[in-house]
């Protein structure tokens, strides 16, 4: 296949709201020895994109200027040492920004291949929260089966990500979302029980679905003063684990009580982690989850897709709070390919 020069991709004009997305051309990126070239048929819209946009994430050095972090596509070229993948695969990626475009170059240590049965579209929304999730709440924080999970945002992407992982290593999570319909989707993600944050408190709720013990693990998005509620809501040996600071950046801590129960706070971001360490979380997800998420049964996050060149309403539709899983850019690639 001869590769065009230049493509059509999203560029942030200048930091600010939803409508500084636009459409813009640029080169199809150069290919390093440990790349491959995705031609990108979806790309998943995550958080950090929308802080990126507001000028609040700056791109690590060396990435692309462009956002977008997860893409699903195929292999249209590879550089000299890439191993164990080839043209033509059907693949999904954590890139290092540069997602919505028509082409991305990826390390291949960040490369998946798609789920059995899964379109593009569908695989698009996987790699950023599962990156992510697998990082933290399972690699740092030691998931385990049996364990009690308490999931803030439990209808998002990461949210959504950290109930399906919960299910697959058998630990039970219990979702916090703010409306029935929230409800009824984590449900269906595999959350055991629901709290709605609006009308129930979250600390009675975990403790009465806990015997009184506590939440094992939390995934917090929240922070600010939910922090204090996360951890009275801990049991004894405790992990909560930060992935973002939506409601606060400071929060009062009661350093007694993480001393008293054995707590454990820690938090990280996905994007300045080294390609080593990608690796090593692309690997835990090949080996550990894969199988499930090809399950015939599997249910799959839901999705809403938008052309390319809608970024900006996409951002906008996210930032309404009004949806339910992930929300996904087609590229002409993607559209034109709709069961792929
Ligand atoms: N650490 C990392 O490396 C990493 C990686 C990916 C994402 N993140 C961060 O994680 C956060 C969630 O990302 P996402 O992609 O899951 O977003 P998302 O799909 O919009 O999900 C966020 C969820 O949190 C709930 N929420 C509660 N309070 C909120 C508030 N004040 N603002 C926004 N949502 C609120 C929302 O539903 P209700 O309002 O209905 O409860 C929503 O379901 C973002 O801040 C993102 O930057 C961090």
């Amino acid at each position: 296949m001869t590769l065009p020069e230049h493509m059509t991709a999203v560029c942030i004009a200048e930091p600010g709201g939803p409508e500084v997305l636009t459409p813009c051309t640029s080169p199809v990126p150069q290919l390093g020895p440990t790349e491959v070239l995705i031609q990108v048929a979806a790309a998943g819209i995550n958080g950090p994109d929308l802080a990126q946009r507001r000028g609040l994430y700056a791109p690590p050095p060396g990435a692309s200027r462009l956002p977008g972090l997860e893409v699903a596509g195929e292999i249209v070229a590879m550089g000299g040492e890439v191993t164990d993948l080839a043209l033509g695969d059907r693949v999904m990626a954590l890139t290092n920004g540069g997602g919505y475009a028509e082409y991305v170059a990826v390390p291949f240590g960040q490369v998946l291949p798609v789920p059995h049965g899964w379109r593009l579209a569908e695989a698009a929304a996987l790699p950023e929260t599962w990156f992510t999730v697998t990082q933290t709440l399972v690699m740092r924080a030691g998931l385990r089966p049996g364990m009690h999970v308490l999931v803030h945002g439990g209808a998002g992407g990461i949210g959504g990500a950290a109930i399906q992982i919960c299910s697959i290593v058998g630990a039970h999570a219990i979702a916090v979302v703010s409306d029935g319909d929230k409800a009824s989707y984590c449900n269906r993600l595999g959350a055991i029980a629901t709290i709605d944050r609006a009308r129930e408190n979250i600390v009675d709720r975990v403790m009465a679905l806990t015997d009184g013990r506590g939440a094992d693990r939390v995934v917090d998005l929240i922070g600010g003063a939910l922090t204090a509620v996360n951890i009275a809501a801990s049991a004894r040996g405790g992990h909560i684990v930060q992935v973002s600071t939506l409601e606060g950046a400071t929060a009062n801590v009661p350093l007694r009580t993480i001393m008293a129960k054995d707590l454990t706070l820690s938090g990280s971001t996905l994007r300045p982690q080294t390609a080593a360490t990608k690796a090593a979380i692309a690997a835990h997800i090949r080996d550990n989850f894969l199988s499930s998420l090809s399950a015939a049964n599997w249910i799959k996050p839901a999705i809403s897709t938008f052309p390319l060149a809608e970024a900006a309403r996409a951002h906008a539709e996210m930032e309404s709070r009004r949806h339910r899983g992930k929300l996904i850019l087609l590229t002409a690639f993607g559209a034109a390919n709709p069961a792929s």
